[in-house]
């Protein structure tokens, strides 16, 4: 039996992303699978439905998920959605199990399998199915473009008739795959860019794009390549040595993140009363609480002359291009799925296990299962 794989539109405000773009449908219908889509799913993204071709295309969400053998989507499902869902349908898509600890129950309860994009190990034969390196390095594009459009400056040096005009100074804070696009970015636009990280293999990585490295000389390697968090010592040296940097910049992005904490704060509010004037601060961070201690998740504040702008979704003012890199990740994780066409997934690869959330009833995956409990009590 050809599996039916379905790709819903998403409804959570603001979301313009689609899990399946057209080209990647089609390749999966090639190889003998089923495609339905929802109409409209791909409209926010300017992806018509006759775009899809090989595809069914169904008109209502609930009759969509009442037909789905595999379920791909880019937001977690909502409990009615949930509700839509036959047991034993699999569904992949960027969960976020533990802000949403109910869902995931509601999903155990209904006999769903579903498999978290998040928790793919981040090894080196996973890189291509790797949604967060993917919209991250998104996010990372489109926060330069805000700060570039919001901050009243050029950011090339120009030489005009006029005169000359100095490039725009940007600051990096978080070198990760969001801050080395965001740096990468920043350069071809022309601005003067400096950047901040504390894992220690990044400054390598700042230097090769041509950006100057901001040293702190604070190191805080954590487990899995990741950052572990400051002690109080450390963060007190790290945002005076980083203020003075922060007060010189005309534009600075922060993305700094520490997995499963709040944000660190790298820009005090004293700070902030003591950047330029125009100064715009893209924070990158406003999820996980925010980098600057002024920052208001979802909004754009304007404190004296300085302005901070925190979307809450990055990838979605990119809608288009990372759609088609989400499609792309996935399509590449139902190679470990999907045989022939037929559903025919490889319990026991290790990205599989490892992003295995919900199956038979239960929580299968260990540290979201002590994360829903730790919050139980
Ligand atoms: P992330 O989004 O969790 O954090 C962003 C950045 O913030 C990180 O570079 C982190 O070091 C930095 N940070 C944390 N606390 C900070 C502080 N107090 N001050 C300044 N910076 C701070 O990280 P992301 O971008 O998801 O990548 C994390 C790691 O995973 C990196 O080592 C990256 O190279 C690695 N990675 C490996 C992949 C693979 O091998 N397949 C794929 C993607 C990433």
């Amino acid at each position: 039996m050809p599996v039916r794989i379905a790709i819903p539109a998403e409804r959570l405000a603001g979301e313009r992303r689609v899990a399946m773009v057209p080209a990647v449908a089609a390749k999966l219908a090639a190889a003998g699978a089923q495609i339905l889509v929802q109409k409209g799913a791909g409209k926010a993204c300017h992806i018509p439905d006759e775009a899809y071709e090989g595809v069914t295309l169904v008109d209502d969400a609930q009759s969509l998920y009442g037909q789905a053998d595999l379920c791909l989507k880019v937001q977690p499902p909502d409990e009615e959605e949930i509700g839509w869902m036959r047991p034993g349908t699999v569904l992949v898509g960027s969960l976020a199990p533990t802000r949403y600890p109910e869902r995931v129950r509601a999903m155990a309860a209904g006999q769903i399998t579903s498999i978290a994009m998040e928790l793919i190990p981040r090894i080196s034969r996973a890189q291509y199915m790797d949604t967060l390196s993917s919209q991250a390095s998104a996010a990372g594009y489109q926060a330069v473009l805000i700060g570039a459009e919001r901050s009243g400056r050029f950011f090339p040096m120009l030489t005009t008739a006029a005169g000359t005009i100095r490039p725009a100074r940007v600051l990096v804070l978080g070198a990760g795959v969001a801050g080395l696009q965001a740096i990468a970015t920043a350069k071809r636009l022309g601005a003067m860019v400096e950047a901040y990280d504390v894992r220690s293999a990044t400054r390598e990585q700042v230097l090769s794009l041509g950006a100057k490295f901001v040293d702190v000389d604070v190191k805080a390697e954590g487990e899995g390549g990741y950052a572990r968090e400051l002690t109080d010592e450390e963060k007190a040296r790290q945002q005076a040595k980083l203020a003075e940097h922060i007060c010189a910049a005309d534009v600075v992005i922060t993305t700094a993140a520490v997995p499963g904490r709040r944000a660190p704060i790298l820009i005090p509010a004293a700070v902030v009363h003591k950047m330029k004037p125009g100064a715009v601060i893209v924070d990158l961070a406003a999820e996980g609480g925010g980098n600057c201690e002024l920052t208001q998740p979802g909004e754009e504040t304007a404190v004296g002359e300085v302005l901070i702008c925190a979307p809450l979704n990055f990838p979605s003012l990119v809608a288009y291009d990372s759609s088609e890199m989400y499609a792309k990740n996935l399509a590449n994780l139902l190679a470990l799925m999907v045989d022939k066409g037929e559903l025919a997934i490889q319990w026991e690869d290790e990205i599989v296990a490892a992003s295995l959330v919900t199956k038979d009833g239960e929580i299968k995956n260990d540290w979201v299962r002590e994360q829903l409990e730790g919050n139980e009590s």
